[in-house]
């Protein structure tokens, strides 16, 4: 019990953070965000139970696709969303985003809409914010691979702007029918639009995190967009709050 482990202490809050010996990589991304963490290396403890891992279909061999991809399902929302012309930002966009990752996975990451970055190359989370969020699903123990991530609307705002009312109200029935298909165990609303659109509120963010909210019956967790994070390190500390309790959350419904 507890051979190659040690246990670490995030600070300020002083909660323990299990750390393998080989857990270099996630101690980095812990930094990045900016959640240091301590080592006692004499202490050896009972490991405290990691949130399970995802169970990752072996890839396919090139040109085959996984059973998911070709269901007539997500072929058909596929197309809704790529033809899609109910808003006026059809008429703007390079091109739709309409999700990453695992199509069977536990986690499911829903941002607000596609940046500059993302409208180029066609998927969510790829520039400054995508970095980070990579960072935090990494001191998760999860890859983009692992995870699914979606956007409320699948078109870029011009010039980076919020989503109009009416703009959430036609695009959002494909995110909705994202999660009915994945059926996550638990959906993490990355900064205010995402919980706003999915929790069908207007309470501040503030009042959000932390809260036991559910999508459906789906267990939801509201957390800071990574691109305010970039503007404000200082909530970091917040952010990885949320995603332990995410974690938990998680392990407790068990593994798939
Ligand atoms: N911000 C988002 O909300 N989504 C993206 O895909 C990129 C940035």
């Amino acid at each position: 019990m507890g051979l190659g482990r040690k246990i670490g202490f995030c600070a300020p809050f002083q909660y323990p953070v299990c750390m393998h010996n080989d857990d270099n990589l996630r101690r980095q991304y812990l930094d990045a965000l900016g959640v240091p963490v301590w080592e006692r290396r004499a202490l050896s403890v009972a490991p405290v139970a990691d949130a399970p891992k995802q169970k990752i279909p072996a890839s396919a061999p090139q040109g085959v696709a996984r059973p998911a991809e070709v269901s007539p399902d997500w072929a058909a929302l596929e197309e809704a969303v790529r033809s899609c012309t109910k808003c006026d930002l059809y008429s703007t966009r390079t091109q739709t985003v309409f999700g990453v990752g695992n199509r069977n996975a536990q986690w499911m990451f829903v941002g607000e809409a596609p940046g500059a970055e993302e409208d180029r190359q066609g998927e969510p989370f790829v520039g400054a914010a995508g970095k980070l969020l990579n960072a935090m699903l990494a001191a998760l123990g999860l890859t983009r691979e692992q995870v699914y991530i979606a956007n409320v609307l699948k078109c870029r705002p011009p010039n980076n702007r919020d989503p109009q009312a009416n703009e959430v109200e036609q695009c959002e029935p494909h995110l909705i029918r994202q999660i009915e298909l994945i059926q996550p165990k638990l959906i993490v609303a990355l900064g205010r639009h995402a919980a706003h659109s999915l929790l069908k509120t207007d309470q501040a963010l503030a009042r959000l995190r932390g809260q036991p909210l559910r999508y459906q019956n789906i267990p939801l967790v509201v957390t800071y967009h990574p691109a305010y994070l970039l503007r404000t390190p200082s909530d970091k500390r917040k952010a990885w709050e949320d995603l332990r309790r995410a974690r938990s959350i998680i392990a407790e419904t068990g593994t798939a």
